[in-house]
């Protein structure tokens, strides 16, 4: 594992971590030599909504960060992992569902480099031989880091609030169906999706999908958790970002082709969010009982 910032302890206990500069080829070629690298899992990327913050910097490490790893990945024949994302989509696509292959013209630098990765790595695949991967997905869900400047961070923000004030201000409308999935579905579906033989895969660039839902179905979830909850609305430019994306995957493909299927729903992904984050804000206090669905 690596990054340009420093780790945690539990990071650090769990394996090496070194430092890694995605605009660094140099030293991108010594991590590979040094470490006898084989396979590149890489996520460096600055979001939908930061990037649209700083482009330049988004150009850098999206677009050059991504050429870097190419590169490298056909000089050392590394078979290679590249996330993309609902971000890859945009006003112009089907919303619901999304197919794998449909118009892309997404309005973000975010979108815009994903769907250039996309490309790219098809090409590199096509031309030189590349075992190039990549998964298409939706906004991802974990207790262990916090948000990061995406579009979708609400669902993971307001678990956080409800247990810290019992209160979010949500940037999206009640109604923006975006899909989410939680964690352990995403690096379960990376690990099998690269363990796969080549001869599975029919295309490079997979949708997967696990939950769709809106922050109105969601905060009425957390709720049964923490029933003083309260989420009000206040819209920003996420919104704008949120209206172009698509509400539902159409994975179908994925599960035919090598048998994708999430595991974590909204009500499971709730639960483990609270189980995780609850003795975090509330140590000591008697975990609160979800109160059923009326
Ligand atoms: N979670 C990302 C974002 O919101 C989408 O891939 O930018």
């Amino acid at each position: 594992m690596s990054d340009i910032i420093k780790a945690p302890d539990h990071i650090l206990e769990a394996g090496p971590f070194i430092y890694a500069d995605i605009l660094d080829f140099k030293n991108l070629q010594e991590i590979v030599v040094n470490y006898r690298v084989d396979w590149i899992i890489h996520f460096s990327a600055l979001l939908s909504a930061i990037g649209e913050q700083n482009v330049p910097l988004a150009m850098r490490v999206n677009i050059e960060g991504l050429h870097n790893i190419l590169e490298l990945a056909n000089q050392y024949k590394l078979k290679l992992f590249v996330p993309s994302t609902i971000g890859a989509f945009g006003p112009d696509s089907p919303r619901d569902p999304t197919p794998d292959l449909t118009i892309q013209r997404p309005r973000t630098i975010y979108g815009v480099a994903k769907v250039h990765a996309e490309l790219l790595g098809e090409y590199y695949n096509q031309r030189f031989g590349l075992d190039f991967r990549s998964l298409r997905f939706p906004g991802v869900i974990s207790s262990d880091t916090n948000p990061g400047g995406g579009t979708t961070d609400y669902a993971v923000a307001i678990f956080h609030e409800a247990l810290k004030t019992g209160r979010y201000q949500c940037y999206l409308e009640p109604d923006t169906m975006l899909p989410m999935m939680y964690i352990t579905d995403c690096l379960r579906s990376i690990s099998e999706y690269m363990e796969l033989p080549a001869e599975k895969l029919k295309m490079r660039t997979y949708n997967i999908h696990a939950m769709s839902f809106t922050p109105r179905i969601l905060a009425e979830i957390v709720k049964r958790f923490v029933p003083e909850f309260e989420m009000t609305y206040k819209p920003d430019s996420r919104q704008k970002i949120a209206d172009t994306w698509p509400m539902r995957f159409d994975d179908s493909r994925a599960r035919a082709d090598w048998g994708w299927h999430h595991e974590y729903d909204v009500e499971r992904l709730c639960q483990v969010m609270f189980d995780a984050l609850w003795p975090q804000y509330r140590p000591g206090k008697q975990r609160t009982k979800p109160v059923s669905k009326q």
